[in-house]
């Protein structure tokens, strides 16, 4: 098989702020010596007082600890607005694009920015919230989501983001394991035509969550819903009379900036949490050099800021470089298919970043979307969440890019705060499927099992020697896990959970989670996640979830489901059950099949034989590999002739 290569386009390179001979040797001092490297880095945010110790890491196993900047001062929201308002103030920091296109578009300046982000700050004060609190956000994809989370970064509280399209219970769980005294919500949330009731969705979660905790609600739909008085706040009456001037809460470099939970292997979600000063240079390094910012243009990540891209390349690394940064609060194919690309034309958008589950449901609705929209505003093209398969790369370089816009499939995660591996537009060779090399600092390894690093062109696990500045510092609450879930298992290296390949010429290729992490439509869950909602099922008696391979979600989600003694099987039980789960955490969770299993595949011991069950999920089951310590073999032959696939 002959390997596509991509050359660097000689018109990108020109003005590109890394071509490949500087990032040879930029890359090369940033691993040689790192402290160095980022001292220089770490003045491109201001500081309020400038740090005199760059780099303070320990990797040594179990005593972890990771500091940067640790002796300077610095806010976040300054830094994001402030220090742009003299040079920038007219210029739009965020364009807010409605879900339904016939409401007009929103430009908020650096100026607007400011007062607004000063006035949420105050109100959030009114209401007893300060430094280091915990605040709950759990909004649409809407400009007060920004002015939210900046709010929180002004006034030194800790926001933890909850996707919109988490359920009741989802919310309720963080709030409780961040210990919130405030949620902030929306009436309702827009979305593809539909409206989710965030309040009342608010609402039931509260429920679950101590008395203290207040509900601050804004305005977006202006529809029904129901109001507790003395518990409930409109942030419009508040803001009424808030002041647009909030001076700026002095932070150290190292205190939380936020916390964003996200699924691991085990257990419930994890409270990732990141510190001001490394987070906000290492998003905003990346973000310029990653996506080749230049000064004026428009650049537009379609992620939603529950999520980190949102965080990272929404709001903080843009915003830090005094980008405009795009807001969309839609969906790829609502009204149609043309959608994204109409919002390209009517904003011209330079830089555009997405996930590849979105571009393969277009690419399957046909070009006639794309054609008929003027793209030619586009320069850089970017992929994340997920492994982008050769298909849908060519056909984003293609339709999409016509040919002349690099693509950026950046691998990265919610730990990592910002981009680790990915090519940079004016220096990279293309490789489709490949996330290429590593980012400034950032020193990738390929261990074997055992941990030994592995030399040249091989397959293993992913893991990273050394620190970064926008690395996770613990999991709020639980420190002991942070160090067993990402130290433990490689010692002196960060676990990143993912295997890869890396080729001859040092191109890494993600592989996809060495762990029982599943990835549907680049959103991230543990198995374990769905597994515990199927089981709280009170016609379930134990349950088994795998991914599958999916056409367009990458990733499917498969249940092997045993019933309770006496209930009877039927098609109306598995809609209930999909159902079911997907009220208790969210659409995104919603299984995509599900088969009854009359036992499940246990070794002797009482563990359940995923490896197995994932081989028959794939309909890979022509060699399962070794069965010799299962309880009873015949389990599996009964799950093999009743899958999905033999239907
Ligand atoms: C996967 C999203 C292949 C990977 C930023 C990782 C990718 C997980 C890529 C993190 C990519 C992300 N190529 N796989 N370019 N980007 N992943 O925390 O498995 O939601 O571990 O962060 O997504 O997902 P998370």
């Amino acid at each position: 098989m002959t390997e596509t290569v991509i050359p660097v386009s000689p018109d990108v390179a020109k003005s590109a702020s890394v071509t490949a001979e500087s990032y040879e040797a930029m890359y090369a001092a940033s691993v040689k010596d790192p402290a160095a490297f980022w001292d220089d880095h770490g003045r491109r945010i201001d500081w309020i007082r400038p740090y005199s110790t760059v780099k303070a890491v320990n990797y040594d196993y179990p005593d972890v600890s990771i500091r940067w900047f640790d002796d300077g001062t610095l806010n976040v929201a300054a830094n994001c607005i402030d220090r742009h308002v003299a040079t920038r103030g007219d210029q739009t920091a965020i364009i807010f694009e409605p879900d339904d296109p016939s409401e007009a578009a929103q430009h908020i300046t650096y100026s607007q920015l400011k007062d607004e982000v000063s006035r949420f700050a105050n109100v959030l004060k009114g209401l007893g919230v300060g430094k280091g609190d915990r605040v709950v956000i759990y909004l649409p994809m809407i400009p007060v989501a920004a002015y939210a989370m900046l709010a929180c970064a002004r006034i030194g509280a800790i926001h933890s983001v909850v996707f919109a399209g988490f359920s009741p219970d989802a919310l309720a769980d963080r709030v409780n394991d961040s210990e919130a005294r405030l949620v902030i919500t929306a009436d309702h949330a827009p979305r593809g035509g539909r409206a989710t009731a965030l309040k009342s969705n608010a609402d039931k979660a509260l429920r679950r969550c101590k008395d203290s905790v207040k509900l601050l609600v804004c305005t977006r739909t202006g529809g029904q819903i129901d109001w507790v008085e003395g518990r409930d706040f409109r942030y419009e009456d508040l803001a009424e009379t808030a002041s647009a001037d909030c001076p700026p809460e002095e932070m150290d470099a190292e205190d939380p900036l936020f916390i964003l939970y996200t699924s691991g292997s085990t257990g419930k979600p994890k409270g990732v949490v990141h510190t001001s000063g490394g987070y906000l240079v290492y998003a905003a390094m990346t973000h310029e050099h990653v996506f080749d910012y230049k000064d004026g243009e428009v650049y537009w990540c379609t992620a939603d800021v529950g999520w980190v891209t949102g965080h990272s390349y929404i709001l903080y690394g843009p915003l830090a470089n005094g980008a405009t940064t795009l807001m969309f609060e839609g969906v790829p194919t609502f009204p149609d298919a043309s959608r994204f690309w109409q919002v390209v034309d009517k904003h011209k958008v330079s830089i555009f970043y997405t996930a590849p589950t979105a571009l393969r449901a277009l690419m399957g609705k046909g070009d006639e979307w794309v054609t008929k929209c003027d793209l030619s505003s586009l320069r850089i093209l970017g992929s994340v969440g997920e492994p982008i398969n050769p298909e849908a790369w060519s056909w984003y370089h293609r339709v999409i890019g016509k040919g002349k816009c690099p693509i950026v499939d950046t691998w990265w995660q919610t730990e990592t705060g910002g981009i680790l591996i990915s090519p940079l537009p004016g220096a990279t060779p293309l490789k489709p499927g490949s996330a290429t090399r590593p980012f400034f600092g950032v020193e990738p390894v390929v261990l074997d099992d055992q941990g030994n690093e592995l030399s040249g062109a091989v397959s293993g696990v992913l893991a990273i020697k050394d620190s970064w500045p926008g690395q996770m510092r613990t999991i709020w609450g639980d420190h002991a896990r942070f160090i067993s879930t990402y130290f433990e298992m490689f010692k002196g290296y960060y676990f990143a959970g993912d295997g890869c390949r890396r080729d001859e010429d040092g191109y890494y290729w993600i592989t996809g989670r060495v762990d029982d992490v599943i990835n549907v439509s680049g959103h991230r869950m543990g198995t374990a996640e769905v597994e515990s909602a199927l089981v709280a099922h009170e016609k379930v008696a134990e349950a088994a979830v795998v991914g599958y391979p999916h056409d367009i979600k990458g990733q499917g989600i498969y249940c092997y489901v045993t019933l309770m003694e006496g209930v009877e099987p039927s098609d109306a039980l598995k809609t209930e059950l999909a159902n079911w789960v997907r009220t208790e955490i969210g659409p995104i969770a919603k299984p995509d099949v599900i088969q009854w299993a009359p036992g499940l595949p246990k070794t002797r011991s009482g563990k359940i034989m995923r490896r197995i069950l994932r081989k028959i999920a794939e309909n890979d089951t022509g060699n399962l590999g070794d069965t010799s310590t299962l309880a009873e073999p015949a389990v599996v032959d009964d799950l093999v002739a009743n899958s999905v696939h033999k239907q």
